[in-house]
């Protein structure tokens, strides 16, 4: 380090699993025990800027304008350490990030989170890492970051530190439209439930077994841009994962009755000839995968369902990007020169500090 201060900066899309995981890996380093494969949602963004200074005697992180302590900030120290020991420097950072989403509604926070922490961070720290050596980074913070590297739709391995790009957001006209059903903070996290599933569900590890095929369709679906293929594996996966959650003691229940009853409506739909199928992670939101064409139908039947608060329209995104230095970090443009619409905050009241 030949200056004091050192900046970095970096966006990063959420992702949703289209094949999920839940449950981590006996060989520790935050590694999966099955493989996932995932959407990355250009709607839902975080930006985040590092500067490391000499200054400063601890990590000072920001989110959504506050200032965060306890758990939250840990996380973030003990991934900038990991970057420090790969720069091979001690400076302390000062953290800035905003996500222009609700950050408590159960919307891969944390995905886009550490995805655009450890972009921005290996920038400010004079890194020059692959994308996958940055996905590493991201994934050992938070397993479903290791993905929201990468455009369009991303694998992460199970077992081994290895994620890949399956194909880029142009390969497929397809569309997420998430149902918010409730924006508050989640019973229990992902790791703390995922934890409890593997020692208490009897049903663990049958869903380890079938986790890999239940992949291998929705990838072959994808490759294939098979609509009915990848609707109906994405649901099984979703079904299989909940499964688990809910025969788990005490049971670890996310459903909500609204969730409930549009399983029941969209199961409905399909079967009339609707694309459109369901998948929901560790919350109740319901993320509606629908093709371009059926986006503005989908649209206004969730807007018309009883319990659903709010409606986001996700394309298939971009993967992460450093950010230029000049200026206002929200006015920042991406490096990789790609035409992003406006980075605009969520109004004030619907602020929150990560899931
Ligand atoms: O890696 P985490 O802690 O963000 O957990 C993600 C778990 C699910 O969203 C439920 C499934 C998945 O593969 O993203």
């Amino acid at each position: 380090m030949t200056t004091s201060k050192r900046i970095g900066r970096a966006e990063a899309c959420a992702n949703i699993a289209l094949a999920k995981y839940w449950g981590k890996s006996d060989r520790g380093d935050n590694l999966t025990a099955v493989p996932s494969l995932s959407l990355s949602l250009d709607a839902l963004r975080t930006r985040t800027e590092v500067v490391f200074d000499d200054r400063l005697e601890h990590d000072v992180v920001s989110m959504g304008g506050q200032e965060v302590t306890g758990r939250p900030l840990e996380r973030v120290s003990t991934h900038l350490d990991r970057l420090r020991e790969r720069a091979g420097f001690k400076l302390h950072a000062r953290v800035t990030s905003e996500n222009n989403f609700p950050t408590a509604a159960g919307l891969a926070s944390s995905a886009s989170g550490f995805a655009a922490l450890a972009t921005a961070a290996a920038q400010a720290a004079g890194l020059t890492l692959t994308q996958a050596e940055l996905s590493s980074f991201a994934r050992k913070s938070s397993a479903s970051a290791g993905r929201s590297l990468f455009e369009g739709f991303a694998i992460l391995d199970a077992e081994t530190d290895q994620s890949q790009a399956l194909a880029p957001r142009g390969h497929w006209d397809v569309a997420m439209v998430v149902a918010v059903i409730t924006s508050g903070p989640k019973p229990i996290g992902s790791t703390g439930g995922m934890e409890h599933t593997k020692r208490t569900c009897p049903y663990y590890p049958a869903w380890q077994q079938v986790a890999r095929s239940v992949f291998e369709q929705v990838k072959e679906g994808v490759e294939r841009r098979d609509f009915a293929q990848v609707a109906d594996a994405m649901e099984h996966s979703t079904r299989l994962m909940h499964a688990t959650m809910i025969s788990s003691l005490p049971p670890v229940l996310y459903l909500k009755g609204p969730t409930v009853e549009l399983m029941h409506e969209i199961h409905r739909r399909r079967a009339l000839g609707e694309p459109v199928a369901y998948t929901m992670d560790a919350g109740p939101n319901v993320k509606v995968l629908t093709t371009s064409a059926h986006v503005d139908a989908t649209v206004a039947f969730l807007e018309e369902t009883p319990g659903v608060q709010r409606v986001i329209v996700c394309r298939p995104g971009p993967g992460a990007s450093t950010l230029s230095a000049a200026g206002p970090l929200l006015e920042a443009e991406r490096e990789d020169k790609l035409q992003m619409p406006a980075f605009s905050l969520p109004s004030s009241a619907v602020r929150g500090t990560g899931s």
